[in-house]
């Protein structure tokens, strides 16, 4: 049995493993095959916080491959009904699969550490790892490849931003991050970044123009995280320079593609003249969310 909390819970062979079989499972969706290979399993998803993108692109995969979902929100008491053990005990025992969005990542980690089925990480304060899996399989598709590609990330640096540079050390893509100092990688994130990857091609500077030169996506996401919201005058004065506009995207090739995780603050990190433009590919980034986790699913219920 498996857990995906981060990406450095997955070899780089695994990685290419779930890349394939979500390639498979998109072409069988798009020629209207959708084989019940999970008929009579039930996927649980556990969130602390909102979401569009991973509720549903979760809860649609799992029915496109036979299985039931069952989404848990605050009622279910986690962490105040029951010790979160208890809770972990029980819960996995139902079900097949939990997804699992949290406050604190340390709350995800203790979800598994109690867990007899598969834990994977919906999005917590430090990471993002589905998220951060579909991007990477949007680049290729767009691109052909991704070794040697670069990643340019302008704006916080963030749970995203930490799967996005684990992803792109997997699978060999150069990663550049912009940042104004005080919103860098910290120095426990970079150590474990070292540590396991430590042949990585990192760029950090807090300059927007030196990061998405030669880069072939240009990412950002929001200065505001969910949880983050009593900083917001602060981080939006701060990281107002970091903003994607036309100015920015003329500074990167012309095959660059703009993408966002989504949901955008328009006028904030990014403009409606990039985000609506020819290099957004920030609607089909988001498709992919569901057949990347298909492939996902598929991984890890056969370990
Ligand atoms: N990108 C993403 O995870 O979106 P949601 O918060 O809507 O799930
Ligand atoms: N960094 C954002 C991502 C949302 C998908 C947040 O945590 O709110």
């Amino acid at each position: 049995m498996r857990h995906v909390l981060t990406l450095f819970d997955l070899s780089t062979s695994e990685i290419e493993a779930i890349f394939a079989l979500a390639t498979t499972l998109k072409k069988a969706h798009a020629s209207g095959i959708r084989e019940p290979r999970f008929a009579g399993h039930v996927q649980a998803l556990l969130f602390e916080k909102p979401s569009l993108r991973t509720r549903v692109s979760f809860e649609t995969a799992f029915a496109h491959l036979g299985g039931t979902t069952m989404y848990l929100g605050a009622d279910v008491g986690w962490g105040q009904r029951e010790s979160p053990a208890d809770f972990a005990r029980v819960l996995t025992q139902y079900v097949d699969v939990v997804v699992c969005r949290a406050n604190e990542h340390a709350r995800v980690e203790q979800l598994a550490a109690y867990a007899s089925c598969p834990v994977i990480n919906g999005l917590t304060d430090r990471y993002h790892p589905c998220q951060a899996l579909a991007d990477l399989f949007t680049l290729l598709e767009v691109h052909g490849r991704l070794a040697g590609l670069k990643l340019a990330y302008v704006g916080d640096a963030n749970n995203v931003a930490h799967s996005l540079a684990v992803a792109c050390a997997h699978l060999q893509v150069r990663f550049a991050i912009a940042a104004p100092a005080d919103y860098q990688f910290d120095t426990a994130f970079l150590e474990l970044l070292e540590e396991h990857h430590p042949s990585l091609d990192l760029q950090v500077t807090t300059n927007p123009l030196e990061a998405v030169r030669d880069a072939d996506g240009v990412y950002t996401d929001v200065w505001v995280s969910m949880g983050q919201e009593a900083q917001r005058q602060e981080r939006i004065a701060v990281l107002r320079p970091y903003q994607v506009n036309g100015e920015l995207m003329a500074a990167a090739p012309s095959r660059a593609r703009f993408m966002h995780c989504l949901p955008a603050h328009r006028g904030e990190e990014v403009t409606d003249e990039v985000i609506d433009g020819p290099q957004s590919i920030v609607v089909p980034q988001a498709a992919n969310r569901m057949h990347l986790q298909k492939g996902l699913l598929a991984w890890i219920l056969a370990q």
